[in-house]
């Protein structure tokens, strides 16, 4: 059976990923981590001991639910950033009553699945799923309402774009927010190295096989012929740029094809797979005065490990004065 052509889209997914895998220092953007297989090990990694964030964020929810719930206020139109499960939103609902909630993921099928299941549990919530990669664009469908958007963007995704994405991210998100919207982002902080070093690199190696099945979903996109056994799980706490750094290392010398071309990795080189920036709460402010948001409450853990921050749009910000 002849295989169809590819569309622009899958145009775009093969270059990008290629040009990943020839350049001098090689990468694979984290959003490929995210297929069917990575979204569900994403979800038990958030079930790890060692991986704080999620719990901590969600300590954070049950500690001040009731302000958080003042805050933002009930029935606006829910936009859940990376959505993946919905779990998290759908524990917001009681609190926020959402008159609309949207589900926005680069994981498609599996954002459609978990919306499908809500909307049996809030029947009175009209609901959309939207699969999109809002990593390079982010345009809503004309169906989401427009006034009184309340972003919803957790468990510190942020933090997987380099600052200067994320401060083009919260600016285009700002320009699709109304005067009456918000923000309610949650931020991982900078903490103890050894913390973090447990939290990327876990016991089990959960996080070893998230990180190893990004080869798998790679090979299936473009035809290569990566061999998972090759590869080995790195991690690490980049002080100097405050991130953690995941990177697949080969095991040995190995030559990688693909359809149309190939590449000889050698033995110790790495392929950089993600980012996981931390910040202080200042770095917080500054950032989100810097893209037109004005920051209105911080909670946080009395370990202070991760922030939840509500933003609501600054007046009188003109996008590009920055
Ligand atoms: C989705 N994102 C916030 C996670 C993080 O912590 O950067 C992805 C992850 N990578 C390794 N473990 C979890």
């Amino acid at each position: 059976m002849s295989k169809a052509p590819p569309g622009p889209a899958e145009h775009n997914v093969h270059a990008e990923l290629i040009a990943g895998l020839r350049a001098p220092s090689p990468y694979i953007s984290p959003k490929f981590l995210y297929d069917s297989l990575g979204s569900k090990l994403f979800e038990a990694i958030c079930e790890l001991p060692e991986y704080y964030p999620t719990r901590t964020e969600a300590e954070i929810f049950r500690h001040h639910g009731e302000q958080i719930a003042q805050a933002c206020g009930t029935g606006a139109t829910l936009v859940d950033l990376g959505a993946a499960n919905c779990a998290k939103a759908a524990k917001l609902f009681p609190l926020l009553r959402p008159t609309q909630y949207v589900a926005v993921d680069i994981s498609s099928e599996f954002v459609q699945g978990a919306v499908a299941q809500l909307r049996h549990r809030f029947k009175g919530v009209d609901m959309q799923a939207v699969g999109q990669d809002f990593s390079a664009g982010f345009a809503l469908p004309d169906t989401v309402g427009a006034h009184r958007r309340l972003f919803f963007y957790p468990g510190s995704s942020i933090g997987n774009f380099r600052p200067d994405e994320a401060v083009d991210f919260l600016t285009r998100l700002r320009a699709q927010c109304d005067a009456d919207g918000g923000l309610l982002i949650g931020i991982d902080l900078i903490k103890d190295p050894a913390v973090l070093a447990d939290a990327y690199d876990d016991a089990l190696g959960v996080t070893a096989a998230f990180n190893l099945n990004i080869l798998r979903h790679v090979s299936r996109l473009i035809g290569a012929n990566f061999d998972v056994s090759g590869w080995r799980h790195r991690s690490f706490y980049n002080a100097q740029r405050q991130r953690v750094e995941m990177h697949l290392e080969a095991r040995e010398n190995v030559s990688v094809r693909w359809q149309g071309g190939m590449r000889y990795f050698v033995r110790g080189q790495s392929i950089h797979t993600e980012n996981s920036h931390k910040y202080t709460l200042s770095m917080i402010t500054n950032m989100l005065e810097r893209t037109g948001w004005r920051l209105e409450h911080v909670w946080t853990d009395p370990k202070e490990w991760f922030a939840l921050a509500y933003a609501r749009p600054a007046q009188h910000f003109a996008a590009g004065a920055r």
